[in-house]
């Protein structure tokens, strides 16, 4: 798993017009024919939704994701884009030279610079999805962004969570974590 989001060693990213690039990454963030299970990028990050606060910070860094399902300490841009590509939308990571990759990377560092200008739009749900989240670190702000997020109705019966889990298709949930999270209550 870990070796199909890993940089090759001979890595070396395509080097092409940047404003370009992110008006096909914008394109291809919308495209579900990406996914072999219905989603695209969109699905889950539309309005900047679906990220943890470490999507704030400059690549390379700790992903929860990352860690958990490939043992990696750190990813940059581009392997976390291979992850999401492998793990949540259940499809071949896309090939590290090809167009796809770095249009991706152009529009998602556009994306994080509109994230790092917009402190509650990190979710506290995003690494588990099966999380109960009594907490809403983002009550603070006028208007709640977490409001739309499913893990917001602040722990729902464990049927709901295993409906939530896989609505969003997220394999984390059926490890003993999400059980361990329904059987403390
Ligand atoms: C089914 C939902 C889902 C889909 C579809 C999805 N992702 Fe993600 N993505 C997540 C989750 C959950 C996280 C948070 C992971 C974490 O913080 O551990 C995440 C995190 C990220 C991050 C930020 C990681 C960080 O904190 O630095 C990027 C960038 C990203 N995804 C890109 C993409 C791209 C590009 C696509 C489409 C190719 C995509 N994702 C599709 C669920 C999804």
């Amino acid at each position: 798993m870990r070796d199909a989001v890993q940089r090759p060693d001979d890595y070396q990213p395509f080097q092409g017009d940047q404003e370009d690039l992110a008006l096909y990454g914008e394109e291809l963030f919308y495209d579900d024919t990406l996914s072999t299970n219905g989603m695209s990028c969109a699905t889950c990050h539309g309005g900047l939704s679906g990220y943890q606060a470490t999507f704030a910070d400059p690549y390379p860094h700790q992903v929860a994701m990352g860690l958990n399902q490939f043992g990696m300490e750190q990813v940059h841009l581009d392997e976390m884009i291979q992850i999401c590509m492998v793990a949540p939308m259940a499809a071949e990571p896309l090939e590290w030279d090809s167009r796809e990759l770095p249009a991706l990377v152009a529009f998602m560092e556009q994306e994080q610079q509109r994230f790092q200008a917009d402190p509650c739009a990190a979710d506290p749900c995003a690494a588990d999805p099966c999380a109960p989240c009594g907490v809403n670190p983002c009550a603070p702000c006028a208007a709640n962004p977490c409001a739309a997020n499913p893990c917001a109705a602040n722990d729902p019966e464990p049927e709901a969570r295993y409906a939530i889990a896989s609505a969003r298709a997220m394999p984390a949930c059926s490890t003993g974590h999400s059980l361990q999270a329904a059987d403390s209550r």
